[in-house]
């Protein structure tokens, strides 16, 4: 019978037999092997029978190389484990080089390590990072199929920028060195593919919106493409989205569910992804220590999670926060590379970090000056703002966007207009506000900048398997 390492290291079946497949960590005096199968963080120690196994395979017992054994799980004489395995058959299925398998048994910076995406995995980190990653995921789904949200399908490849930024990626078949032109000497894409321009979507939004309004609460999550030359620690050109949205929601109830259900998919991963988190907040303390003492995280990773779990998040307005920028010691001293002088002014990440660091917690700001936000949000009675809440996170600064969607037909074909945005083209999106409108919410929230935030890393490219950015679409 096969289990899993973190089966075995679970149940600890002593006295049984068994077998085991994964790949060599180390290879300690001709006779223990740390052995890896990606299930858990730890382990496996298997100790070599020497009376059973012969010379030839042990030689190509290696870092890296791929094998299955099988024998007695024992309870460990030695440190550090439980129980362990003493080998009696072992088979080198994939050999490996040691000396030219690039992860060797010391630290490895995260910088070379992206350079080998396709081995990271196999380390602690990015090992940790996945699981937390995967599980985040599944806690996802769990929150809202528990809470009867349909989990929405949107398009990849769609014909509309959802955020009007246009910052997307073009989709087209069309001949590079001779497209063919329409009379004014524009590409014509009418004979392209779909018989139209077309680009990968920035948001499943638009078409949530339209699920919505047919099955109430649905969620999108998917990948989402951002054309956008920023070369941060928080961008990837290719990221996930989940992106909830419900019919009869105001703002308000929005808030409330962004809010719970951060809570709950930090809470379920904190329960259930102990071993990585420890490691993980290890790793942090560990890379924070050369770090200026202003730089590191007030408290420890799992601290920290706890603390939003159990923790109100800080609602306040656009206005009260220019307000606390405005009269705060960086934005007086010049410290701040953005000076905030007037109302209106956009928010830079470091004004999201002044906030979050002022209330300490998690804060959403809400009603935005309409003029730099999406034109599909509602527009309060004021005129001058709408509907929009972000949620900033410690750390990072912007984790959600979303907004009380404008619900009435007149005024947002007039927005559309104002925002040099084609209604013809979004007709269909104009329609739901023909048929049976109605107030309805959502937002999104960047799934890399959740993980990040969980797995205590500072790099969102340290928390997807493949990243894409600008200048790499390696792997
Ligand atoms: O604020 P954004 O642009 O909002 C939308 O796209 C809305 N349509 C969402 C909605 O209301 N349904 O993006 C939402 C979130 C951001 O708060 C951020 O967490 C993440 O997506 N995000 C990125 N993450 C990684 N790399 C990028 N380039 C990102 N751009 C946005
Ligand atoms: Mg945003």
């Amino acid at each position: 019978m096969s289990l899993s390492i973190k089966d075995i290291l679970q149940q600890k079946p002593v006295g049984t037999t068994h077998e085991v497949k994964g790949w060599v960590r180390t290879f300690r005096s001709n006779r223990f092997i740390a052995l890896s199968d990606g299930s858990t963080i730890k382990t496996l120690q298997l100790v070599v029978d020497f009376e059973q196994l012969d010379e030839a395979t042990l030689k190509k017992v290696a870092t890296g190389a791929a094998i299955i054994a099988s024998g007695d799980l024992v309870s460990s004489q030695g440190k550090g484990q439980d129980i362990e395995m003493l080998v009696s058959k072992l088979e080198v299925v994939g050999e490996s080089n040691p000396e030219e398998y690039p992860l060797q048994p010391k630290k490895h910076s995260l910088e070379f390590l992206r350079d080998i995406a396709h081995l990271r995995m196999r380390t602690n980190t990015f090992g940790a990072i996945m699981r937390v990653r995967h599980h985040l995921a599944f806690a996802v789904h769990e929150y809202f199929h528990k809470r009867q949200f349909f989990y929405l399908h949107t398009p990849i490849i769609t014909g509309s920028d959802a955020e009007g930024a246009g910052e997307m990626f073009n989709v087209s078949i069309l001949d590079k060195k001779n497209p063919p032109l329409t009379e004014d000497g524009q590409i014509d894409y009418s004979k392209d593919f779909f018989e139209k321009e077309t680009n990968l979507t920035v948001s499943g939004q638009l078409e949530a919106e339209l699920g919505a309004m047919a099955l109430s609460k649905v969620y999108t999550f998917g990948p989402t493409f951002r054309a956008e030359n920023s070369n941060t620690s928080r961008h990837l050109a290719e990221f996930w989205m989940i992106e909830p949205e419900v019919a009869f929601a105001d703002l308000n109830d929005n808030m409330d569910l962004a809010e719970d259900f951060l809570k709950y998919v930090i809470s379920s991963t904190l329960n259930h992804c102990v071993d990585d988190l420890e490691f993980l907040e290890k790793r942090l303390l560990d890379e924070e220590k050369s770090k200026p003492e202003k730089d590191r995280s007030p408290r420890p990773l799992r601290e920290k999670l706890q603390f939003v779990a159990e923790n109100n998040f800080r609602r306040v307005s656009y206005t009260e926060a220019i307000d606390i920028l405005r009269n705060s010691k960086p934005n007086k001293k010049k410290r701040f590379k953005y000076i905030i002088d007037e109302w209106g002014a956009d928010l830079q990440s470091e004004h999201e970090k002044y906030l979050v660091q002022h209330f300490n917690a998690p804060v959403i700001l809400f009603d935005y000056p309409a003029k730099i936000k999406a034109f599909y949000m509602r527009l309060n009675e004021d005129e001058k703002t709408v509907r929009a809440m972000d949620i900033l996170f410690p750390g990072i600064g912007e984790i959600v966007g979303g907004s009380q969607r404008e619900e009435r037909h007149d005024v947002l074909l007039g927005k559309m207009n104002d925002f040099g945005i084609d209604s013809k083209e979004l007709q269909w999106y104009l329609d739901t506000r023909k048929f049976g409108s109605c107030v309805h919410s959502g937002f999104g929230l960047g799934f890399e900048r959740l993980v990040l935030f969980v797995s205590g890393m500072t790099n969102i490219r340290d928390v997807i398997p493949f990243p894409r950015t600008p200048g790499n679409a390696e792997f």
